[in-house]
């Protein structure tokens, strides 16, 4: 369905998608289908578009390049439309075939085979398309696949639709029958986000792998992941292990430190194949967590730097100042205002706890994905995994042991730094450098 504007703005709602619609004046003149409206539109409002229907308006967004465009919310519209797919079921770069294909490729590399038992986890919101791959391609390698289906969960306190956006509770949260059944498979896939919760820490203790699969078809297909993704970040972890300290410059005024070796490095390569594992289809990154108290200096959020969950692009500098570990005070203009109020929205001193810190070895994940994707497409792995990132983080350490348990996390990825471990460079202006073994 595409709907054209009078001043020629337009957009195509190719599944579900919210639509941002500028414009002086606007005013549908023409459309496709059986769309068929002649009516000024509110400026600059956000509509989302539904099967068959157009729903209410939303708001109007919270930022955006001209305030001018600032229009007032007109009551909800319905408005017939043409039959739009479901997001599950709209057109997609990736078939069927060749997504249940690259699942009995994934799964080979985390050794499935005949002797071992898979169990898929889903809720309401996983991607029915995912889930069927999974299942049939665990099938197709013999292993003993069953489903476990849990109810949607939300807590009062999230926003937005990311489900990185609240960690701690998730829908296996005192769901002592659910959990075992998880535990008792030897790969459990993943397909609604336990990440950051209890409960998947204590299904890895007991030996289960987990891979966690939630980004859309087009992504699991450009950073499938491959052995040699596995060797670079390795090469690259073998000398994160003994690193003591780190340190990460840039010429937007970053210089950043923290003492390493507190706490464990962690590799993602996007498959799980070791007892315990837990991994990301897609990924290709390493980290670790600075020395409590630590992390000392100043953090500067270049234009174009990424922030998640918002999924946004920085519009004009973030300066964040580190002491003891921790963002003592967040400055600059609209988006450094936006970072503030949302991480105080939480009311928890630990928000500002600087989390895991690392960089990125995935060539194929890429700077400008996030800005082709609709926000609920998925998690933007191509944000925390693209080759030479420095990849850094703020909130809970308790899946490593640390004592800071924070619902809110942001993941910041920077271009461009210089990431030094005890005084030898691995990146260099967002390029790896060093190890030799971990370059692309
Ligand atoms: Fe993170």
């Amino acid at each position: 369905m595409r709907l054209t504007f009078k001043n020629s703005y337009a957009f195509t709602a190719r599944k579900r998608a919210s639509a941002h619609i500028f414009g002086d004046d606007l005013r549908i003149s023409k459309a496709i289908g059986d769309f068929k409206e002649n009516r000024p539109l509110a400026q600059k409002t956000v509509y989302t578009l539904y099967n068959g229907a157009i729903g209410s308006i939303l708001s109007p967004p919270a930022a955006g390049p001209a305030d001018r465009f600032r229009g007032g919310i007109e009551g909800p519209i319905a408005l017939p439309v043409a039959p739009c797919p479901s997001p599950w079921e709209s057109p997609m770069p990736v078939s069927d075939c060749e997504l249940t294909r690259m699942f009995e490729h994934v799964l080979t590399l985390s050794r499935v085979d005949g002797t071992q038992s898979v169990a898929v986890l889903k809720s309401h919101y996983s991607n029915p398309r995912v889930v069927k791959a999974a299942m049939e391609a665990s099938q197709r390698l013999g292993a003993r696949v069953y489903g476990v289906e849990l109810p949607s969960f939300n807590h009062p306190m999230a926003m937005g639709n990311d489900m990185t956006a609240y960690c701690g509770d998730t829908a296996l949260t005192g769901n002592h029958a659910a959990q075992r059944a998880l535990e008792a498979a030897d790969l459990v896939i993943d397909t609604m986000l336990l990440l950051h919760s209890p409960e998947q820490e204590q299904i890895l203790k007991t030996g289960t792998r987990i891979l966690l699969a939630v980004e859309p078809p087009e992504v699991l297909a450009r950073l499938l992941p491959s052995l040699a993704d596995k060797e670079r970040v390795l090469a690259a972890a073998e000398r994160l292990k003994t690193a003591r300290s780190i340190r990460v410059r840039s010429a937007a005024g970053t210089d950043f430190t923290a003492r390493l070796g507190q706490y464990p490095t962690v590799t993602e390569y996007g498959f799980a194949d070791e007892p315990g594992r837990w991994d990301h289809w897609p990924s290709g990154f390493l980290f670790s967590w600075p020395d409590e108290g630590s992390a000392e200096g100043t953090l500067v959020l270049d234009v174009g730097e990424m922030l998640l969950p918002f999924k946004s692009y920085v519009r004009d500098r973030i300066t964040l100042e580190v002491e003891d570990g921790f963002v003592r005070r967040i400055h600059g203009g609209f988006d450094a205002e936006y970072l503030r109020d949302y991480m105080a929205y939480f009311r928890d001193p630990e928000v500002y706890g600087i989390s895991h810190i690392g960089w990125g070895l995935q060539p194929r994940a890429q700077w400008t994905a996030m800005g082709l994707h609709d926000r609920n497409d998925g998690m933007c792995m191509d944000a925390r995994a693209f080759y030479g990132n420095f990849l850094f983080s703020t909130g809970p350490n308790t899946e490593v042991g640390g004592s800071r348990k924070t619902p809110c996390h942001m993941d910041i990825a920077m271009r461009r730094c210089d990431v030094l471990l005890d005084g030898d460079p691995v990146v260099l202006a967002g390029d790896v450098v060093a190890p030799q073994g971990s370059r692309a």
